[in-house]
């Protein structure tokens, strides 16, 4: 029995196990704390390639990608060496004060290459949240070296997910994440999603809801003055929002605006980066045109934390003007450009194009949405949507036109532990069920995770049906 707190009701593990130290110790990111107390945690042992396993041997595919970032998949021995080598010969360097390291500068060399712009330079952080927060401040410092102090306001999108420091937080627009916290921060604004199926009025058509994004996001500007308005900051396609993908021509839209009133695009890829959409980058699959980007997640497929941003040249030449004046450049972390990841992400990289991984997962993403057309006129599915190797399913009590059930029914959440218990990981958004595999995933697998979803679904229904929620 577990006694250490007036929510630890869960009574079937031993305090000194690790599920019952799990309850006495940790605070959980993203979780439910009274009902963890309740439920207990789900705890893993051991993974490979896309399966994981828990500490009772149960195996799962994992269907999301662990948090969508484990793109190579699991068990990569070579990832494993390239650390311990790295490790013994420089295991801590720093980026600050001009000092360098071999593995950081490969990686920025290598990830211009690829970038999907003309990308002039590359700053490493560790995390998706602190390269966002970083983009906002180089944003601020470029337009203070261009004297325009006032152009800072940043504009993102409802659901749109960009992290949860006081900045990138507040460029997600999930009202969760930032109830109670005090959040969003002043200077960042939020326009309407781009879900045609959630968002769109009555007899409204794709094209008009599309003239509606258009026309919201310029008034936008023209209320808040085009003159205070910095950036724009998307994900080609969100993720933590539900798997939002755009009507037609969104972006190409979008953009024809903001470059009427100079403002820049941060072009997010903490998700979409790395061939996950069915091309190298989300801006391909999407018509984007970055002015910065951010990437963390496959950038190492999560076998280390690093992140970056990458900026063009004219920024940097602008900031290293300003150096004259100010001195130093004054942003920076202790770990970034730590060598030990920086080997490991760009070896991962490396290990990706030996592999063809980005055509594999182009030619595996167009069977995924393929397979997933069967969920088409299920009684609880509204929307099948994805692009590549993301995809959600959305669970209604009437799909057209739309009737969500209601949040408190919980039905999304039994939905991912249906799936769960069928030896399946996928995470329920509210009522969205995301499936974002590791880029590895071959075809019998896709099967595999289709058809246990396909039972999970069924449960869910007949659940449903039982708790008069149709
Ligand atoms: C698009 C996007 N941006 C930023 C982040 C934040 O990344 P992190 O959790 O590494 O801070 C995430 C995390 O899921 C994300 O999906």
């Amino acid at each position: 029995m577990v006694e250490i707190s007036r929510f630890a009701t869960h009574n079937e593990y031993p305090a000194d196990s690790i599920e019952g130290m799990d309850l006495q110790h940790l605070l959980h990111p993203s979780t439910n704390l009274a009902q963890h107390q309740q439920q207990g945690p789900v705890v893993l042992e051991s993974a490979n390639g896309v399966y994981v396993t828990d500490n009772h041997g149960k195996q799962y595919l994992e269907g999301m990608a662990g948090l969508w970032c484990t793109a190579i998949g699991y068990g990569q021995e070579e990832l494993a060496r390239v650390a311990y080598e790295q490790m013994v010969k420089l295991n801590y360097s720093q980026l600050f004060a001009g000092r360098t390291n071999e593995p950081s500068v490969l990686l920025a060399e290598k990830l211009k290459k690829m970038a999907p712009f003309d990308a002039g330079r590359v700053f490493f952080g560790l995390s998706g949240s602190d390269a966002n927060d970083t983009q906002i401040k180089l944003i601020w410092y470029y337009n203070n070296a261009l004297g325009r102090p006032e152009k800072k306001k940043i504009i993102s999108r409802k659901r749109g997910y960009h992290g949860v420091t006081i900045a990138s937080g507040s460029l997600t627009g999930l009202p969760p994440f930032h109830a109670a916290f005090d959040l969003p921060m002043p200077g960042v604004l939020h326009t309407t999603s781009p879900h045609y199926y959630s968002e769109a009025q009555e007899g409204e058509s794709e094209v008009a809801f599309l003239q509606r994004l258009v026309d919201d996001l310029t008034q936008m500007i023209e209320r808040e003055g085009p003159e205070t308005v910095a950036a724009f900051i998307a994900e080609p396609i969100m993720g933590a929002g539900g798997v939002i993908v755009p009507p037609e021509n969104y972006y190409p839209s979008i953009q024809q605006v903001l470059d009427k009133y100079d403002i820049a695009f941060i072009d997010d890829e903490v998700i979409c980066g790395f061939g996950r959409t069915g091309t190298p980058f989300g801006a391909q699959s999407m018509d984007i045109k970055p002015t910065t980007m951010s990437i963390a997640k496959a950038l190492s497929s999560a076998y280390l934390p690093i992140s970056a941003v990458l900026l063009p040249e004219t920024m940097y030449e602008a900031f290293a003007d300003r150096s004259g004046e100010l001195g130093n450049f004054a942003h920076g972390f202790t770990y970034s450009g730590h060598p030990v990841c920086a080997a490991v992400a760009l070896r991962n990289l490396e290990l990706m194009e030996e592999q063809d991984l980005f055509t594999h997962a182009q030619k595996m993403g167009v069977i995924l949405q393929q397979r997933l057309q069967q969920f088409v006129g299920h009684p609880i599915v509204g929307e099948v949507r994805g692009k590549g190797l993301i995809a959600a399913l959305e669970l209604v009590r009437r799909p057209l036109p739309r009737q969500p059930f209601a949040p408190s029914a919980g039905v999304g959440a039994y939905c991912s532990n249906a799936c769960h218990n069928a030896g399946l990981v996928l995470r329920n958004l509210g009522d969205s069920i995301a499936i974002c595999p590791p880029l590895i995933i071959d075809e019998q697998q896709i099967d595999e995770l289709v058809s246990k979803l396909a039972v999970a679904l069924d449960q869910t229904q007949e659940w449903a049906n039982k708790q008069g929620l149709l």
